[in-house]
């Protein structure tokens, strides 16, 4: 196995998280309506800036996400596993880590943004 190395290889990646997140009973209806071509190519994008520092993606990640309705720890728990084990299937290597690594970061960074881990005082 080897490690992400081109942009080609990112697109498989893309390709391999969302070919079939329509069928996740969790994820599956966050999709429904996405327009798929599009939200993957700006994935790519994103994906490319974090492991080949390319800078490409200038987006703001965070938005769409706060407008998602009935998320909870569970969804973010289940991404990010789909996500981790789409990479490790596939990508073996430092920039692998790292899109593993940054997947987990900004899941809890959104979590935290979302209120998810709001405690009782
Ligand atoms: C519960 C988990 C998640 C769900 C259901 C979800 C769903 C979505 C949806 C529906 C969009 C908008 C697609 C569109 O209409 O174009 C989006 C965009 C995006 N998501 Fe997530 N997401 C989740 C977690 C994450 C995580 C953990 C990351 C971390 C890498 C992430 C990164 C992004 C990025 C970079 C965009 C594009 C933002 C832009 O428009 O520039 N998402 N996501």
């Amino acid at each position: 196995m080897t490690d992400l190395q081109t942009p080609a290889d990112v697109r498989t990646l893309v390709s391999a998280f969302y070919d079939g997140i329509e069928a996740d009973p969790l994820l599956g209806p966050y999709f429904a309506d996405v327009d798929g071509a599009a939200h993957r190519e700006r994935m790519v994008g994103f994906w490319c800036s974090v492991v080949f520092q390319s800078g490409e993606y200038r987006g703001r990640p965070f938005a769409p996400h706060a407008r998602l309705a009935g998320l909870t720890r569970e969804h973010f728990a289940r991404w990010v596993a789909r996500f981790r084990a789409t990479v490790r299937a596939r990508f073996e290597g430092p920039r692998a880590d790292l899109a593993v690594a940054r997947a987990e970061q900004i899941a809890g960074v959104f979590q935290v943004k979302l209120g998810l881990w709001a405690v009782e005082n």
